[in-house]
């Protein structure tokens, strides 16, 4: 029994699987095209990059393989724009955006004929994205690790959002194995995002640090902070978010204006760039619920592996 296969506008994955993008620099071109050559759609996340630094992934990943690599720029970055249309002229497959809603970005797509797939938390953008002319809607839970758009499960919104379109729906947040992936397909998504699983395998660029601390946690290590963006984040305990769950904000060494809007308590790209470096206990390593199930850091080719039989097992009723 093979997974259905994932459509998306004018692209199609062997596998119902995109890997979500992860910033900073979590999830580059490395992963990307490990999960593109897997049969997944790879995302590089461009948030917190330089707009030729994304090019340059872009390119990268263009030359290492023919699978559908896509890219994720969060709305709430100043260079949206530069970024999106970047990796647009390096010819990427597909653009996801979440953090904010982009009229916009509909049209740059549409003007390159690349599929455009927002995340949503409800019904209403869902459908507002539709009438835009997105190709697919990710619905993102809040079991999912970075930035949170909505205090709802997945499973509690999925069905609405599926009955509300009639585009394709992928759902995210809490999705960790096979199991997971069968019981979001079975709810009626066209595929699932994953990203905490993805941030501790062997082609993430996350550091050493970062991934162990993954490897370890438990319940009680998974937080909700305050981001500067203006939404919550869901990450991992630290020395950091100790100071922050208190509203103790460490000082801004330097300011870039990265974002359109920053409540400026502290500088969220620092503190992500610092964890994806090596620094876990002054950085911030984002993390989803699901982390508590992730014990190894496989290659990607083994985990889509792995994946794919869980998801077998589970349909053929065996316990996986
Ligand atoms: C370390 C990390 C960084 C993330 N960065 C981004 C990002 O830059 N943009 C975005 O839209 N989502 C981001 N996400 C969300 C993922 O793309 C994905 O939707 C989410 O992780 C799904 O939930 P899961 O972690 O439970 O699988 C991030 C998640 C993690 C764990």
């Amino acid at each position: 029994m093979d997974m259905p296969k994932l459509t998306i506008g004018n692209v199609t994955a062997r596998l119902p699987i995109i890997q979500g993008g992860m910033a900073v620099r979590i999830s580059r071109f490395p992963l990307a095209v490990s999960v593109a050559e897997a049969g997944g759609i790879g995302v590089i996340a461009g948030s917190g990059m330089e707009v030729d630094e994304l090019a340059e992934e872009v390119r990268a990943a263009r030359a290492a393989t023919d699978g559908i690599v896509g890219v994720n720029v969060m709305v709430a970055v100043r260079k949206f724009r530069e970024l999106v249309q970047a990796a647009l002229r390096e010819g990427i497959d597909l653009v996801i955006a979440g953090a904010g809603f982009s009229r916009d970005v509909f049209q740059w797509c549409k003007e390159a004929d690349v599929p455009m797939v927002p995340i949503v938390g409800s019904a209403r953008v869902a459908k507002l994205s539709e009438r835009f002319g997105a190709a697919a809607v990710i619905v993102e839970g809040v079991e999912a690790g970075g930035h949170l758009g909505t205090d709802q499960p997945l499973m509690d919104i999925l069905p609405g959002i599926i009955e509300s379109v009639s585009i394709p729906v992928i759902g995210a947040g809490g999705i960790c194995s096979g199991g997971d992936i069968a019981r979001v397909l079975d709810a009626g998504a066209a595929g699932v995002q994953m990203g905490s699983r993805f941030a501790a395998t062997v082609e993430s660029s996350a550091s050493d640090e970062f991934k162990q601390m993954y490897v370890e946690a438990n319940e009680d290590d998974v937080v909700l902070i305050k981001s500067p963006v203006g939404l919550p984040g869901r990450a991992l305990r630290s020395p950091l978010t100790e100071r922050l769950l208190v509203g103790d904000y460490p000082e801004i060494d330097r300011c870039v204006s990265c974002l359109k809007e920053c409540g400026k308590d502290y500088c969220i790209i620092d503190k992500l760039v610092r964890a994806q470096t090596g620094d876990v206990e002054s950085g911030l390593v984002f993390a989803g619920t699901s982390v508590t199930r992730v014990h190894d850091i496989p290659t990607v080719a083994d985990l889509m592996d792995r994946l794919v039989n869980e998801w077998r097992c589970a349909r053929e009723g065996v316990t996986t």
